[in-house]
């Protein structure tokens, strides 16, 4: 039974008076302060449910008069089920394949699951009191709060998933919560191939990149899997460096063993704790003696300590950019550290770029759903002001099926990039037959 048929049959044997009450205990559970992250540390699943009944109890006490004939029992039993699980969310967040589920107010939730968004009409919170429970719970074990002036939070569940919530008055038709799972093992280069997201000479051309210490940018649209994909690159990195990775919630799932994992923080705690940007974890990781440094998303004021680092030194450093195209890249790098205030010429941050990175990998979310890397380009130097980019691999859409799936083929340009031809000449041994065309070897050209 999928969790909506499931949810409609318990929504559906509630009598009114039930959903009154719970309406009402929902309501003034909500003015009560949350569970501090200590106290969520130090009980567990039987100790919170304890801890939320004897709060219940109390509340059904002070508001016997308002309650009426209902069952006391079931109340308590259907609201310690709401309020220390997640609702309607509960399930949802075990199922397989939902890779998104999105709460727009008590009313309305989105999932998508294999690529297809899909509005779940019939699972519904109580009320906004619930769905706002339903939220303070999720994020107060992770020491979050949407409560006070900061209605809005960001933080990294016990699963690995990442939710954001926003609440009233910043959402005026309700609390909105989106919530980003990931895979419970993380995508490998192999699944990414199977999945047709990549073609395996891609692949293997990316391990050579990762592992051969060139920089790369993994560019593309929200959701597209720019993450995933960096994740998978990462775990190219050979076991004996030393790896620093900076995000601002980690959601990176490295296996190597020399890893060092710094999370950015906002302010908290009143004041308590300042704000510690990427951009201030990218200067520190510089003192740490990183072999490599992975940033999980450039987009804000690190970008030019970023190019910096990887053009002293940090060289096979990686990192994921929102971007529409890779020409969109470079003009969106530029803006970026424009915006963090230097007054650099254009010329001198073209030229920043254009000896920092050499890889862009860029990837999209098809309107079937699917991932693809649609094309990987690399920078091969600057003339005048104009950066110079050489495609060496791209994807080809020729049609969509009847169903609406998109086909299409994976192209090589037949050219050895100029990162491959430094490579061997630093002793590299290199297979070359992954940049043959599909009409052989005799296509391959220096660029
Ligand atoms: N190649 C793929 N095939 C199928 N699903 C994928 C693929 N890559 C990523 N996903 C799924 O798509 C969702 C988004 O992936 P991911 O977080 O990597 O995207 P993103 O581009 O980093 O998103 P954001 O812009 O929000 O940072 C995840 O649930 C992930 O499991
Ligand atoms: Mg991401």
């Amino acid at each position: 039974m999928s969790s909506e048929e499931s949810l409609e049959r318990t929504q559906a044997v509630a009598p009114p008076s039930l959903t009154r009450a719970k309406r009402l205990l929902h309501r003034s559970y909500a003015k009560l302060p949350d569970f501090t992250p200590l106290e969520y540390r130090d009980w567990d699943d039987k100790q919170l449910r304890q801890q939320v009944l004897a709060r219940l109890r109390q509340l059904v006490e002070e508001h016997a008069a308002q309650l009426g004939k209902v069952d006391t029992d079931s109340l308590l039993s259907a609201l310690l089920n709401e309020l220390t699980r997640m609702g309607p969310l509960q399930q949802l967040m075990k199922e397989e394949g939902v890779t998104e589920v999105m709460i727009n107010g008590p009313d309305t939730l989105y999932v998508e699951k294999a690529g297809k968004l899909r509005r779940l009409k019939r699972l519904t919170f109580n009320s906004e009191d619930h769905l706002q429970a339903t939220a303070r719970q999720i994020l107060a074990p992770l020491g979050k709060s949407i409560s006070g002036g900061q209605p809005m939070a960001d933080a990294r569940m016990k699963d690995g998933s990442r939710v954001n919530v926003v609440a009233p008055p910043l959402s005026p038709n309700g609390t909105t919560i989106t919530i980003r799972r990931f895979a419970p093992k993380p995508y490998t280069g192999h699944d990414l191939t199977r999945f047709g997201t990549l073609s395996p000479n891609m692949l293997r051309f990316l391990h050579l990149a990762v592992h051969e210490r060139a920089n790369i940018i993994v560019a593309g649209g929200t959701g597209s899997g720019k993450t995933t994909l960096l994740n998978m690159l990462s775990g190219f990195i050979p076991e004996r460096e030393r790896i620093v990775t900076i995000e601002d919630n980690a959601e990176l799932q490295l296996k190597q063993e020399h890893l060092v994992c710094l999370e950015a923080r906002e302010s908290g705690l009143g004041g308590m704790e300042e704000t510690v940007s990427i951009r201030d974890l990218v200067k520190n990781a510089l003192r740490m003696r990183p072999d490599r440094i992975v940033v999980g998303e450039c987009r804000g004021a690190e970008a030019l300590d970023m190019l910096q680092a990887m053009n002293t030194g940090h060289d096979g450093s990686l990192t994921t950019l929102h971007a529409n195209s890779p020409r969109d890249v470079l003009a969106r790098l530029e803006t970026l550290i424009m915006m963090a205030g230097y007054q650099l010429p254009i010329k001198a941050i073209r030229q920043q770029i254009a000896s920092a990175v050499q890889v862009i990998v860029h990837q999209a979310r098809l309107s079937d759903g699917t991932r693809k890397v649609i094309s990987i380009m690399e920078i091969t130097g600057i003339q005048e002001e104009t950066i110079l980019l050489q495609e060496l691999f791209g994807w080809q859409r020729t049609g969509v099926a009847e169903d609406g799936t998109n086909q299409g083929r994976f192209i090589c340009r037949g050219m050895i990039p100029k990162v491959v031809q430094l490579m061997r000449e630093r002793g590299a041994t290199v297979d070359l037959s992954m940049f043959a065309q599909a009409g052989g070897d005799d296509a391959l050209r220096p660029i």
